[in-house]
């Protein structure tokens, strides 16, 4: 009888489930979109009940579909977006408001505030975060503030916080948890003590009783309700989405990097065992905590807010494209992009500029441009974001990067991946399973079990599938990345 590990990977656009073998083999996948809300301008929301119940309905399908018995599942994994911001009934699990998304900009004047007051580089010594609205704290304090009684019911602990990791473990098993690669995103977890911090409570005005218990990356959570499945299955792996792609993609090493090319784009190093310090505005985070007492590992991060979703404006906004695998051949019908530049800053932008008054820009129309051309600038957009986070990465690493483990929907895209070799200079590696933010979660869940023995014997089972090397003069490259970074120029501080 073969055993499998369940992933679960919430993500921000969809929520997807994959059963993996002991090679680390996809044996079935199942996928499903869930609607986004933008109920104001800048603003982003989902329904935590649609995060659930499509979560549910696609663990289920897989199940189904692959034949396989809840018996034959040793264990699940959780990787989810972060940062989002969920608040419900401790009693009844009943979400109190619509979850609030790490895209959502809502917060961005309570950041300035505090930011006049001084706070920014206490927040960055003990959280390694940037003070952006991005982050949990801000979007937690304002659910509090304008969620009719939901302070007086946070104070009397009626109410639990949590990321989506939370409100799934919560959902599946009761559990009120996280794990510290997702408590490290809330802008209230010290990363250097591995706890919740007290003084950082007190000032965004958050009871203590909301929080939840933070428990190692791989290691037993809870058994899943019964009747979920037919029978209860342990879950025993939870992560950030960004840092379980990094744990999938076998980076164990300090210095080894991945990007992931998912709704954003997350550019991840491994900096080892004590948290980096970025003089780039890069975020210093928390890769993963195996187990209770095991050292854990820091990671260096650069974070686009706008990567696939952007390709995904393209078909939902523009309406020029029907599917989004429809943009790599759009995108190819022209040689270039004709001098058009898209500057995605739809919600702002992340690192390293960190503006939270961007929006999005359009370049270097002419009577020649066509959708074509709208296209081929959109995947470019995606490819220089990330060449912006390589280039902070390389000034802040003490060794310099080699090359880049590519993941993620978009990295199925043979033209962003050579262009993105081009802009980088360096080798970029799309490994066979490019769904390595599910596998990474099933590693987590699978160490934690016995389903694999150790890191080494995860990290033999990476293979690359193809390789892009660099293939533009680094005058054109250079000359590319200058007229770029006008663009970007003017994106910036326009929303007032
Ligand atoms: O920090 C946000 C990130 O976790 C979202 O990931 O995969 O939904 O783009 P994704």
């Amino acid at each position: 009888m073969t055993d499998y590990i369940l992933a679960l990977d919430q993500g921000t656009t969809s929520s997807r489930a994959i059963l993996f073998d002991h090679a680390g083999r996809p044996c079935g996948s199942a996928a499903q979109e869930f609607p986004q809300h933008y109920p104001q301008p800048g603003w982003v929301e989902h329904d935590p009940d649609d995060l659930w119940t499509s979560q549910l309905a696609v663990a289920r399908q897989v199940l189904r579909e692959a034949r396989v018995r809840p018996d034959q599942v040793r264990a699940i994994g959780i990787a989810n977006q972060r940062e989002t911001t969920v608040l419900w009934e401790r009693a009844t699990g009943r979400a109190v408001a619509p979850a609030i998304v790490w895209q959502d900009r809502r917060t961005a004047d309570a950041c300035d505030a505090l930011r006049a007051a001084g706070h920014a580089d206490t927040i960055r010594a003990r959280t390694g975060l940037e003070l952006d609205a991005y982050f949990s704290a801000t979007k937690l304090a304002w659910l509090l503030d304008h969620v009719p009684g939901a302070r007086e019911r946070a104070e009397k602990g009626e109410l639990c916080f949590g990321t989506v990791d939370s409100w799934l473990a919560y959902k599946l098993c009761g559990a009120h948890v996280t794990d510290a690669s997702n408590a490290a995103r809330t802008m209230l977890f010290n990363i250097h003590q591995l706890r919740w911090d007290d003084g950082l409570l007190a000032l965004f005005g958050i009871p203590p009783s909301l929080l939840p218990a933070v428990v190692p990356s791989s290691a037993d959570v809870g058994m899943t309700h019964a009747d979920l499945f037919g029978a209860p299955i342990a879950v025993a792996g939870i992560a950030g989405d960004q840092q379980a792609a990094t744990f999938g993609q076998a980076c164990h090493q300090p210095g080894m990097v991945k990007n992931t090319y998912g709704t954003g784009c997350f550019m991840l190093m491994h900096a080892g065992g004590t948290p980096a310090v970025s003089h780039q505005r890069l975020l210093s985070t928390v890769g993963w905590r195996l187990q209770e007492a095991s050292q854990p590992c820091y990671l260096l991060e650069g974070s686009v807010f706008m990567g696939g979703a952007t390709v995904q404006w393209l078909r939902d906004g523009l309406g020029i494209i029907r599917t989004s695998g429809d943009v790599e051949a759009l995108a190819s019908s022209v040689p270039d992009s004709g001098g058009v530049l898209l500057v995605p800053a739809f919600v702002g932008l992340g690192a390293p500029h960190w503006d939270p008054y961007a929006r999005g820009t359009i370049v270097g129309l002419t009577r020649g441009s066509t959708a074509a051309h709208i296209a081929r600038a959109a995947v470019e957009a995606i490819a220089y974001q990330s060449a912006e986070l390589l280039t902070a990465m390389q000034r802040d690493a003490a060794q310099p990067v080699l090359e880049v483990r590519a993941d993620g929907g978009a990295a199925r895209n043979d033209l962003l991946m050579q262009f993105q070799a081009d802009l980088l200079g360096v080798p970029v590696l799309r490994p066979a399973v490019t769904e390595t933010t599910a596998l990474g979660a099933a590693y987590l869940a699978g160490l934690a079990v016995g389903f694999w023995a150790d890191c080494q014997e995860i990290a033999a089972q990476w293979r690359c599938a193809r390789r892009f090397e660099p293939a533009m003069p680094a005058d054109r490259r250079q000359a590319l990345l200058d007229r770029w970074a006008r663009a970007v120029a003017r994106a910036k501080d326009w929303e007032a």
